[in-house]
C-alpha cells in the first residue's frame, strides 16, 4: 500500500503523513547535530569537525522551527493518536514522550536565547535574525551557557532510550509499534 494513502492527520491506529514527515526529518537532523558535536568531542579541531560545527547553528535553528511545528501538531491531534497502552508501561511511555518533547524544545531554545542576548549578531543563514546586544544580556547568555550543552547530552540519552524501547517493542512484544510511525499500514485499519 502506498504511503500516499495514509491520511494527513493522526488516528488512534497510526501516525499520519504530517507527523511522520516531522518525526523523521527531526530524527535525521538530530543525528547530524550529535554526529558533529560527538566528533568535536572526540577529534578536537579537525577540518571534518569544522564542517559540522559550521552547520550547527543553521541546522539547529531549522530544528527549532520543526520542533515547534511538531509540538503544535501534537496538540492539534491530541486525543486522536495511537494510545500508549494501560498500566505502568503506558504511563512510563507517556512520561518518556513528554520528557522527549520538553527537552527537545528546550535545547535549541536555550541556544537561541543565548544568541539573542549575545554581543554578536546572529545570522545563521547569511542574513541577520538577531542584532548584536550592547551590552550583552547577561541572564540570557548565562542561562543558555548553563543549559544548552548539558541538556543536549540529556536529550541524546532520551533519544537512545526511545530507540531501545522501540527495539524492545519490536523484538519482544511484537505489537507493531514501529509500523505506526514507519510502516505503510493504513491508519484506521
Ligand atoms: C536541537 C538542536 C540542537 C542540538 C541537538 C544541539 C546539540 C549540541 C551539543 C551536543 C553541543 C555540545 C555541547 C558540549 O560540548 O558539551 C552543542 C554545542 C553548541 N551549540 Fe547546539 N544544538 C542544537 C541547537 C543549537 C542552536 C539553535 C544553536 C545556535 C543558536 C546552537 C549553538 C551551539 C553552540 C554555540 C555550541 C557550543 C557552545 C556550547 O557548548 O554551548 N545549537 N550543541
Amino acid at each position: 500500500m502506498a504511503l500516499q494513502s495514509l491520511p494527513l492527520r493522526d488516528t488512534d491506529q497510526a501516525y499520519g503523513r504530517v507527523s511522520r514527515l516531522l518525526h523523521w526529518s527531526i530524527a535525521a537532523l538530530m543525528l547530524w547535530q550529535f554526529l558533529g558535536m560527538g566528533l568535536r568531542l572526540l577529534l578536537g579541531r579537525q577540518p571534518v569537525v569544522s564542517f559540522f560545527v559550521g552547520w550547527h547553528q543553521p541546522v539547529g535553528t531549522v530544528l527549532f522551527v520543526l520542533i515547534a511545528l511538531r509540538l503544535a501538531w501534537a496538540l492539534a491531534n491530541r486525543g486522536n493518536r495511537p494510545d500508549h497502552g494501560r498500566g505502568l508501561g503506558g504511563r512510563a511511555a507517556r512520561l518518556g514522550h513528554l520528557a522527549l518533547y520538553l527537552v527537545m524544545a528546550a535545547v535549541p531554545a536555550a541556544a537561541l536565547l543565548r544568541a539573542y542576548g549575545g554581543e554578536r549578531a546572529f545570522a545563521p543563514f547569511g542574513f541577520q535574525l538577531f542584532p548584536a546586544q550592547t551590552p550583552p544580556v547577561g541572564w540570557m547568555v548565562g542561562l543558555g551557557d548553563a543549559l544548552h550543552g548539558e541538556m543536549a547530552w540529556l536529550l541524546l540519552l532520551l533519544i537512545l532510550g526511545h530507540v531501545v524501547m522501540v527495539g524492545v517493542h519490536e523484538s519482544m512484544w511484537r505489537d507493531g509499534t514501529l509500523a505506526r510511525m514507519a510502516g505503510r499500514r493504513r491508519a484506521g485499519l
